[in-house]
């Protein structure tokens, strides 16, 4: 019989800048990563506590051609071995969307290849299979990143249903609150995650906001509220009653008054209640869809306490989890790729009218 000639790999160049990292890949057939860079912009951000979007955008136009330089010699390959070119192009920080995107485009036109605009939050999703063995469908994607926390069911790498997202902070953004209202550092999610490894989960029962109902959307902004008054005290003293004693300030009226060990306390609580937030809606979600696969993704997903439940989790539900390695939590561009091969083979490709968008219509 005559032997099938083995199918031509498809390799793809991955471009991410939708927030505060600048980041090119080259991934082969959708899965197996031949390089990784990124140009991380934290130091430019942590004097400010967050991401300055203006600042954001002027550094990924510095660094754009550098990681893409640099995916190519990391790789090993030249900029003919590529079959497409993926870029993110929603949704995230419309400065810094427009230069990744202007570059996928012109390295699209000048190498005569195949464009394609790929979803950030969706990539999250895919990271898990970078450089692992493919994803049982469908599955349950927890989301949680700086900018987002969603929950999706997806019936393949490319098909999304969105069953709750925040409607107020991200996940991400609640812990780089706390850690300034803690004095921790920037990003919060790392420090947090160390600090609270020390930390005592009990020691202050913090609201988990469920929402009515089966409601698979997210909310911390009452959360962050209940951590910042635990440290400041609330904003407004309690008026004088006529013929009442005034109650005792606060024992503690900022972080000063906090001991070392008290700091791991809080952090330790509050990632407490941000884990069981997301284990009790990501159990809902299971439950109500009979997906046996659970995906995690974004920055959050390298928090060590939310790993760990979420392992835990699973095993109850009889699901299988799957975690992208560490460096794939993080903005990556190898997700982009690893998601655009998925669209190339479906013939999914876009036109240079390809825009940029900030948000996406839910
Ligand atoms: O996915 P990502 O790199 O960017 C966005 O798409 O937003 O996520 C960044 C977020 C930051 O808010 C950071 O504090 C958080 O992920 N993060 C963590 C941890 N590592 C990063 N949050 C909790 N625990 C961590 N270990
Ligand atoms: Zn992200």
């Amino acid at each position: 019989m005559p032997k099938t000639p083995p199918e031509k790999a498809h390799v793809i160049l991955g471009i991410e800048s939708s927030c505060d990292e600048t980041s090119a890949a080259i991934v082969v057939d959708g899965h197996e990563v031949c390089a990784n860079a990124v140009a991380s912009q934290i130091e430019l951000h942590a004097r400010f506590g967050g991401v300055v979007p203006e600042i954001a955008s002027r550094a990924h136009i510095q660094s754009i051609n550098t990681v893409i330089d640099q995916a190519f010699a990391d790789a090993n390959l030249k900029p003919a071995d590529i079959d497409a070119v993926a870029v993110t192009h929603e949704p995230g920080l419309i400065g810094s969307l427009l230069v990744g995107l202007m570059a996928g485009k012109t390295f699209a036109f000048v190498h005569d290849v195949a464009l394609i605009g790929v979803n950030h939050v969706y990539a999250h999703a895919y990271a898990a299979r970078l450089n692992a063995e493919p994803i049982d469908y469908p599955a349950i994607a927890l989301i949680c990143s700086g900018g987002h926390t969603a929950l999706y069911r997806c019936s393949s790498p490319t098909e999304m249903q969105l069953l709750g997202s925040t409607i107020d902070d991200a996940a991400g953004e609640a812990f780089d609150k706390i850690a300034s209202i803690l004095q921790l550092g920037y990003p919060g999610g790392p420090v947090v995650d160390k600090a609270a490894r020390e930390g005592n989960p009990q020691a202050v029962d913090f609201p988990r906001s469920l929402l009515k109902g089966q409601s698979l959307d997210f909310s911390f902004s009452g959360l962050k509220t209940a951590v910042l008054y635990h440290v400041n005290g609330p904003p407004t003293p309690p008026k004088p009653r006529p013929g009442r004693p005034l109650p005792p300030p606060p024992a503690k009226r900022g972080i000063e008054d906090f001991s070392e060990q008290e700091i791991r306390d809080l952090a330790a609580s509050f990632q407490e209640a941000v884990v069981d937030v997301m284990r009790i809606k990501t159990r809902r979600a299971v439950q109500q869809t009979g997906a046996k696969t659970i995906v995690l993704g974004g920055g959050v997903a390298a928090n060590t306490r939310l790993r760990s439940a979420m392992e835990t989790l699973a095993g109850k539900q009889g699901c299988r989890l799957r975690k992208p390695e560490m460096r794939f939590c993080m903005d990556n561009a190898a997700m982009i790729a690893g998601l655009g091969y998925h669209y190339l083979r479906r013939g999914v490709c876009d036109d240079y009218t390809l825009a940029a968008r900030a948000t996406v219509r839910r």
